[in-house]
C-alpha cells in the first residue's frame, strides 16, 4: 500500500460509480498538514487509522489520541468481516493483508497506558492559563511566578511547587509588585483555588516526573516500522481543557526540541489532533495566533499536524488554510449552520467538473470521503469522491489483556511507571519547611499552654538552615530559641528572610544543573536548545 513514497487511501469513483483510480498522499508533503472532518459516525476515526498505519509501514512514526476508546485496535491484527472483505473487493485492494501495528499506549491517569507526564516549567505560564481558564489579571500574576521561578532557576515541577511559590508571593506582595509589577492578593488567592480544581481534576498525576521523552514517541521498530504513540483520551475527556492543552504542550515541545530539517522524502512524525474544536473554543486570539504560528513553523521541522474534528468551521481560518491534504466525509446541511458549514468545505477544495462538491458531501457514503491531496509542487489535487480503504488492523477496541500485553513488551516499559522523586532543591526545602513547621507549632503548642491564651500570630513556615542563624545540615528541623522569638515578634519579617534564603539556595542549586537561564518559546514551553 505504498507506493513510490506515496500512502494509499482509497479508490475514487466516477460520477456513474464506476471505478475511477487510487488516491494518494504523497509523504513529501504530509508535512504540510491535513484536516479530516465529517459528521459523527462518517468514517473519521477509521480513516485517521488507516493512515496511522500507513505512515507506520513507511518508517513513520505517528501519534494520536483515542478519545472514544475504539482505535486501540490498531495494536492488534484485523480480523475477517464481510463489509471489510467488500469494501476491498470493490476498491480493488488486492490482496487485502491484515495487520497489526507498533503501538505504544500513553495515558495521564497511568491506566490504559504508560504515564505521561511534564512539569509545569516546562509547561508555561501561557498553557498553564488557558488550562485554569484565567483572566488577564491572573495570568498576570501567573507570569510574574513564572518570571520569577525562571530568573533564579527555580525547578516547578508539581502543583505543590508552584502553590508553594505563589504562598512566598503572597506574603511579599509589596516588594515584588514593585519589582515586577502589580501582584493582588485576590489573583494570588484565585489561581490557588484553581490549582486545587485542577488537582481534584487529576491533573496532579499530569505534572511531575519523570516528564515525557520527545524521543519516545519518536521511536522505529528495528524492521523500520514507526511506532505509533496511542494517548488513552476516553477519561481525559472529561476534562476537556486539559485534553487540548495537553496536545498543545506536545506539539510546543517538538517544535522547540526538534531541529530544521528542510524538506525530506517523509516527515519525522504526523500528530494527530482528534476534536481539534476543543483547542480553538473559546481560545483568546493570542493564543490562536501563536498555535497558527506553530503550526505554520513545525512544518520544517519535518513535523505533519493532522486536525480531526466534524466541522470545518471549527478551525480557525488561519489555520485552516495551512492544512493541505483534506479528507472530508459527510455532512449534514439541514439547518443554515451546517448549510454554511457544508459551503465552507465544498469551497476549499480545488474543484472537480465532474460533480458538485456542495451536493457530493452531503451525499457521500460511511467510510466514502472528498479527497484532495498535495500534489507534485505542493498543488493540491482536484477533489475526488474517494472510497477509504478499510484497516489492516482490528476495528473497534482491543481488550483489557491485550492491552496489558502491548504495554508489557513496550520500548518504555517501565521507563515511566513510578513518579521520580527528584530531590530538587524546591522539594527539599519544602520539607524542611515541613519539619520547621511541625516543631513550630509543637513550640507553639508548649508556649500556649505556658502563656495565657493568646491567638498565635501565624503558622508560616519557617527554615532552619536558611537565615542568619545556622548554616547546618539543614536536617535538624528545629528552630532556634533566638529565631522562635523572632518569630512570634515579627512573623512577616522572619518570613521574609527564610524565604529569601531558600530561594537563593535554590537558584544557587538549579544554576548548578541548568548551567544557564529559562527560556521559553512561542507557546510559552521551555526551550531546551540543541
Ligand atoms: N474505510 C472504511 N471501510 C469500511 N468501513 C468503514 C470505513 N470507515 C468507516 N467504516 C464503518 O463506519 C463505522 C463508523 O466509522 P468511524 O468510527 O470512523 O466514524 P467517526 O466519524 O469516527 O464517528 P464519531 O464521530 O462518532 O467518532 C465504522 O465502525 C465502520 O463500521
Ligand atoms: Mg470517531
Amino acid at each position: 500500500m505504498l507506493e513510490d513514497g506515496k500512502l494509499y487511501l482509497g479508490t475514487s469513483r466516477n460520477p456513474d460509480d464506476s471505478i475511477n483510480k487510487g488516491e494518494y498522499l504523497d509523504l513529501r508533503y504530509a508535512n504540510r498538514h491535513g484536516l479530516i472532518t465529517g459528521a459523527t459516525g462518517t468514517g473519521k476515526t477509521v480513516t485517521l487509522q488507516i493512515l496511522a498505519e500507513s505512515f507506520s509501514n513507511a518508517g513513520v512514526p505517528v501519534f494520536c489520541a483515542d478519545v472514544k476508546g475504539d482505535l486501540s485496535g490498531i495494536a492488534a491484527i484485523g480480523e475477517t468481516k464481510d463489509f471489510l472483505e467488500k469494501r476491498a473487493k470493490t476498491i480493488g485492494l488486492d490482496p487485502y493483508v491484515y495487520q497489526e501495528f507498533p503501538v505504544i499506549f500513553w495515558d495521564l491517569f497511568g491506566d490504559k497506558g504508560h504515564r505521561v507526564r511534564t512539569t509545569i516549567s516546562e509547561m508555561g505560564p501561557l498553557l498553564l492559563a488557558r488550562l485554569m481558564d484565567m483572566s488577564d489579571a491572573q495570568e498576570g500574576v501567573l507570569n510574574i511566578a513564572f518570571k520569577l521561578a525562571d530568573e533564579n532557576g527555580l525547578p516547578l515541577l508539581d502543583l505543590k511547587d508552584l502553590r508553594s511559590l505563589l504562598s512566598y508571593m503572597a506574603g511579599e506582595t509589596e516588594k515584588l509588585s514593585a519589582m515586577y509589577g502589580n501582584i493582588s492578593k485576590q489573583s494570588l488567592a484565585t489561581i490557588q483555588r484553581g490549582l486545587l480544581v485542577l488537582e481534584q481534576q487529576g491533573a496532579e498525576h499530569f505534572f511531575g516526573e519523570p516528564a515525557l521523552k520527545i524521543a519516545d514517541i519518536m521511536r522505529t521498530t528495528n524492521d523500520g516500522r514507526g511506532a505509533i504513540s496511542v494517548l488513552a483520551a476516553d477519561k481525559l475527556m472529561m476534562n476537556p481543557r486539559l485534553y487540548a492543552t495537553f496536545l498543545l504542550w506536545l506539539l510546543s515541545e517538538l517544535f522547540e526540541e526538534l531541529p530544521e530539517v528542510g524538506d525530506a522524502d517523509k516527515p519525522r512524525l504526523v500528530f494527530f489532533f482528534d476534536e481539534a474544536h476543543l483547542l480553538f473554543d473559546e481560545a483568546p486570539k493570542v493564543l490562536i495566533d501563536r498555535v497558527e504560528q506553530v503550526v505554520r513553523l513545525i512544518r520544517s521541522k519535518g513535523i505533519g499536524v493532522f486536525f480531526v474534528t466534524q466541522n470545518p468551521l471549527d478551525v480557525p481560518e488561519t489555520v485552516l488554510s495551512q492544512l493541505g491534504n483534506r479528507v472530508q466525509h459527510a455532512l449534514r446541511a439541514y439547518t443554515p449552520r451546517e448549510q454554511k458549514a457544508v459551503k465552507v468545505a465544498a469551497e476549499t477544495f480545488r474543484p472537480n467538473p465532474a460533480f458538485d462538491c456542495f451536493v457530493a458531501i452531503t451525499q457521500l457514503g460511511v467510510g466514502e470521503a472528498l479527497v484532495s491531496t498535495l500534489a507534485a509542487k505542493g498543488v493540491p489535487s482536484m477533489v475526488e469522491r474517494t472510497l477509504i480503504r478499510p484497516p489492516s488492523s482490528r476495528l473497534g477496541p482491543i481488550s483489557e489483556p491485550e492491552r496489558a500485553k502491548v504495554m508489557a513488551v513496550s520500548p518504555v516499559a517501565g521507563q515511566y511507571d513510578e513518579d521520580l522523586d527528584r530531590d530538587s532543591a524546591f522539594e527539599m526545602l519544602q520539607r524542611r519547611a515541613e519539619e520547621a513547621a511541625k516543631a513550630e507549632e509543637t513550640e507553639r503548642r508548649r508556649e500556649e499552654e505556658d502563656d495565657e491564651k493568646e491567638q498565635p500570630e501565624s503558622r508560616r513556615w519557617t527554615l532552619p538552615g536558611y537565615g542568619d542563624d545556622d548554616d547546618g545540615d539543614g536536617r535538624s528541623g528545629r528552630t532556634s530559641p533566638k529565631r522562635r522569638k523572632t518569630s512570634k515578634s515579627r512573623p512577616g519579617y522572619k518570613r521574609q528572610t527564610v524565604t529569601e534564603a531558600a530561594i537563593k539556595s535554590m537558584a544557587r542549586s538549579a544554576a548548578s544543573s541548568l548551567g544557564r537561564a529559562l527560556v521559553r518559546g512561542i507557546l510559552g514551553s521551555l526551550k531546551k536548545g540543541f
